[in-house]
């Protein structure tokens, strides 16, 4: 099979169930930009990619606050994407890699949230199963964020419910996204490099599980295709991409400005 790079495909009639999976490039627009490549928020700031590890707790809490917050307060001022709209009304299974709360803003349910999400808080103490929403904006302490500073369940420090690297991901979100994944009919990748594990993992595996596999990315890597799990592989915006998909998926033509409701 020949991988078309610049959006020939659209999702058939055979594709029941269309799960996909996102990262930073569906919410870059909003302002949030992505994480990697040029302009990416750990190229400018390696120092704040460092203070994202685990290891770095508890003294990291201020910076985590405020990092999240800032990014949760841009997402929410902005709110959701082209793209993300287009995911919603197509019924889409989304499993993220994003923080932001844009595909629930969107309209998307039972969406598996892979790193957490900046708009909730949580107990520092792992064993503790504490959980609170916490408010967009600025601010390094948890207060700034309608957050105690200490968790009313066990008095341990709380932090934004973000996952770090070396954490282990949220268990039922995790298991969300491998059924997911293992029951698609179409399973998309949309603005993500594809870098971090376990949710690089997830095309793969549904492409094993007999689901047709597709990366949609601006600028994808030379070597994406087959043997990185795509069965195509789609150099486009997802933004201008998801919209078409969506309308083939809901049968709606591609309308003119002559008759934008289809006579
Ligand atoms: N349409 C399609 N793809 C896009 C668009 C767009 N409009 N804009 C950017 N992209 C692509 C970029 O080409 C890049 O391949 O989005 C990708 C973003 O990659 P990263 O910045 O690496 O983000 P992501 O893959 O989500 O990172 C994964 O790493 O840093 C951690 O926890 C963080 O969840 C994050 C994880």
């Amino acid at each position: 099979m020949t991988s078309p790079r610049r959006g020939a495909f659209v999702p058939g009639p055979e594709h029941h169930r269309i799960v996909v999976l996102t990262g930073a490039g569906l919410s870059a627009r909003t302002g949030l930009g992505t994480f990697r490549g040029p302009g990416g928020v750990w190229d400018l700031e390696p120092e704040l990619e460092a203070a994202m590890h685990a290891g770095r707790l508890p003294g990291s809490i201020p910076q985590l606050w405020s990092v999240w917050g800032r990014m949760a307060g841009i997402a929410s001022a902005h709110g959701p994407t082209p793209g993300h709209r287009a995911l919603a009304r197509m019924g889409a299974h989304v499993i993220t890699q994003n923080i932001d709360g844009l595909h629930q803003a969107a309209g998307s349910e039972g969406v598996a949230e892979l790193h957490g999400s900046a708009l909730r808080a949580t107990c520092l103490d792992s064993r503790c199963d504490w959980r609170a929403p916490a408010a967009p904006g600025p601010g390094e302490r948890a207060e700034d964020h309608g957050v105690p500073a200490a968790c009313p369940v066990c008095g341990a420090p709380t932090r934004p419910d973000v996952v770090l690297f070396d954490e282990q991901l949220p268990a039922a979100d995790l298991d969300l996204a491998l059924e997911l994944a293992r029951s698609a009919d179409l399973f998309a990748a949309v603005g993500t490099s594809g870098v971090v594990f376990p949710a690089a993992q997830l095309a793969p595996l549904a492409r094993e599980a007999g689901a047709l596999t597709v990366l949609l990315d601006l600028d994808p890597p030379s070597q994406a295709g087959p043997r990185t799990g795509f069965d195509l592989v789609i150099e486009g915006d997802a933004h201008e991409v998801l919209p078409a998909w969506e309308r083939a998926v809901n049968g709606v033509a591609q309308r003119s400005f002559l008759d934008p409701f289809g006579s």
